[in-house]
């Protein structure tokens, strides 16, 4: 089964699967289906991270988050007062990171692949020549976009057009950069002709992106977060996602308290989510960073006693304020427009996959030779220590921004066993809000017995420490819930975002029977077979 955030990707996905290649075949296959039907997020102008488990239970994952320039340093996007300059993170080719999308499937496909890298490519190519047709939520995206596509491009683009419901959007020159990778490998992207056009198009377009920064790209196989909730095994992504580390953090806080008791959203689950919440995003934004450049204390991080001591000072009686919260001192103890795919297949093997451009279509900035958008990860960075960035997430000094540095992220792809067997493998987009929309999933399966799709349905709420504020989605808290929340000094925000995360997970039911979840909220499918 895939599960991802559009049918055809999904399909696509589960076809190479149905051919007899494995999950890791079907992983490549579904991120460039989902660079072609999912520009959005979907890219090959981005990065992200991925997590699996094989049927023999072992455990790894992939890191290929985007990369700062060469020529990248600490106050790029300061002006002479150093205040923030506007939109320079987030908006045009400053805003790009070294892309590693690329760079991440010809890594999988090198360890793990079973299938021709031709016949993975082939049907995407061709769902590029053939064209995408337009739905009614895509259409609105594109819509919502076109002042800023304006604004950064030269020229007009080919999603520079009021694209309308049931449209069909032909992407020839995807088609032909996705033709050459395939015929000449990963070094076309990072070495070949791909990789001049790319350079001299953003240098062209005020960025600083050389040759040589492509030349020097890689992926990265790293070592995953995992740790123990009830009888379940959490396996989730290491630094330079706080993925990982957050989601241990909060659901080890939350541990001694029996939310099955509570009830789904009720007062008391909502009190101890948020706390345990508030405090693992206050030690994010000062502990956490890229491992290669900043030493990150994890294991302390996810040290049992440390998380006890995190939720010493927390009341039924009286909401924590986040003023009076700070990073924890670890060393008084003693010893995570993004997109999100599961797959399992019908060898036992797992993947957890989360890819993004950042922003939604990243920086706005499309190549028209190449035919794709590129991402705006530098936003992911601290431009400045104290100063939000888009997702509104204070960073420290560990994640200010470096030469050749990955900028901190929150995607949270996951997977989970229970007593010793694969159980689910769940992600989401949603900047800031992944990491708790992930834990919300994962909670509404354990604790409180819904089927996936139930569990992924279910109306989200999430506190990051800093704003200090209970963000919900409309209609999750009745008045009276409301309320009591205030009475207790907990501040609601039920405007800040009409939906939160968009989660596509799928739970084995027993040996022959998967469940897949696949979000409403977007037009995700499960396809399976
Ligand atoms: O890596 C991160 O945390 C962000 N770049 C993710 C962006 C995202 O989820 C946007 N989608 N809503």
């Amino acid at each position: 089964m895939v599960v991802s955030a559009r049918k055809e990707a999904s399909k696509i996905g589960s076809d190479i699967l149905k051919k007899g290649g494995n999950a890791f075949d079907a992983m490549i296959a579904t991120e460039l289906a989902l660079a072609v039907v999912y520009p959005y997020a979907g890219n090959i102008g981005g990065g992200g991270f991925m997590v699996y488990r094989k049927y023999d239970g072992k455990t790894g994952c992939l890191d290929y988050r985007e990369k700062a320039p060469l020529l990248a340093t600490k106050s790029m996007y300061l002006d002479e007062e150093h205040n923030i300059i506007p939109e320079k993170s987030t908006l045009g080719a400053m805003a790009i990171g070294v892309p590693g999308t690329i760079a991440g499937i010809f890594a999988v496909h090198e360890k793990f692949g079973t299938l021709p890298i031709k016949e993975i490519f082939q049907p995407i190519i061709n769902l590029a020549n053939k064209g995408i047709v337009v739905t009614e939520k895509q259409a609105k995206q594109i819509c919502s976009k076109q002042a800023n596509f304006l604004k950064v491009n030269k020229d007009s683009i080919l999603f520079s057009k009021k694209w309308t419901t049931n449209d069909t959007i032909v992407q020839t020159e995807l088609g032909r950069t996705l033709t050459r990778i395939m015929q000449n490998g990963r070094d076309e992207f990072y070495k070949g002709e791909t990789a001049k056009v790319l350079s001299s198009f953003i240098q062209d377009n005020g960025g600083i992106i050389t040759e040589e920064d492509l030349a020097k790209y890689e992926a990265k196989w790293r070592t995953p977060i995992t740790f123990e909730y009830d009888n379940l095994k959490i396996i989730s992504m290491s630094p330079p996602s706080s993925g990982g580390i957050c989601l241990a953090q909060i659901m080890k806080m939350i541990e001694p308290f029996d939310l099955h008791d509570f009830g789904h959203n009720a007062l008391k689950t909502i009190q101890v989510i948020t706390e345990a919440e508030r405090r693992s995003y206050a030690d994010r934004s000062f502990y956490l960073a890229d491992p290669d450049f900043v030493d990150i204390p994890s294991l302390k991080l996810i040290d049992n006693t440390y998380l006890k001591m995190r939720m010493a000072d927390f009341s039924f009686d009286k909401a924590t304020r986040s003023n009076d919260v700070s990073h924890g001192n670890i060393t008084i103890i003693e010893s995570n427009e993004t997109t999100h795919y599961s797959i399992i297949d019908q060898f036992g093997n797992a993947v957890s996959a989360t890819t993004t451009l950042n922003g939604a279509y990243g920086s706005k900035l499309y190549c028209s030779r190449l035919g794709f958008f590129l991402n705006n990860e530098m936003d992911d960075f601290s431009s400045k220590p104290g100063v939000p960035n888009m997702f509104g997430l204070i960073g420290g000094d560990a994640n200010s921004i470096a030469s050749e540095k990955r900028m901190l992220s929150s995607m949270t792809p996951t997977i989970i066993e229970k007593d010793g067997s694969l159980f689910m493998v769940v992600g989401t987009p949603g900047g800031s809000t992944i990491i708790t929309s992930v834990l919300q999933t994962i909670l509404n399966v354990h604790e409180f017995g819904m089927t996936m799709q139930e569990a992924v349905n279910a109306p989200r709420f999430h506190h990051q420490w800093l704003p200090d504020e209970i963000r919900t989605e409309p209609n999750t808290f009745s008045t009276g819930l409301i309320k009591k929340l205030e009475q207790l000094g907990y501040n609601i925000n039920p405007k800040h975002s009409p939906v939160i995360g968009k989660v596509d997970g799928i739970l084995v039911l027993d040996d022959k029977t998967l469940e897949g979840g696949a979000d409403y909220r977007g037009d995700d499918t499960a396809v399976g077979f």
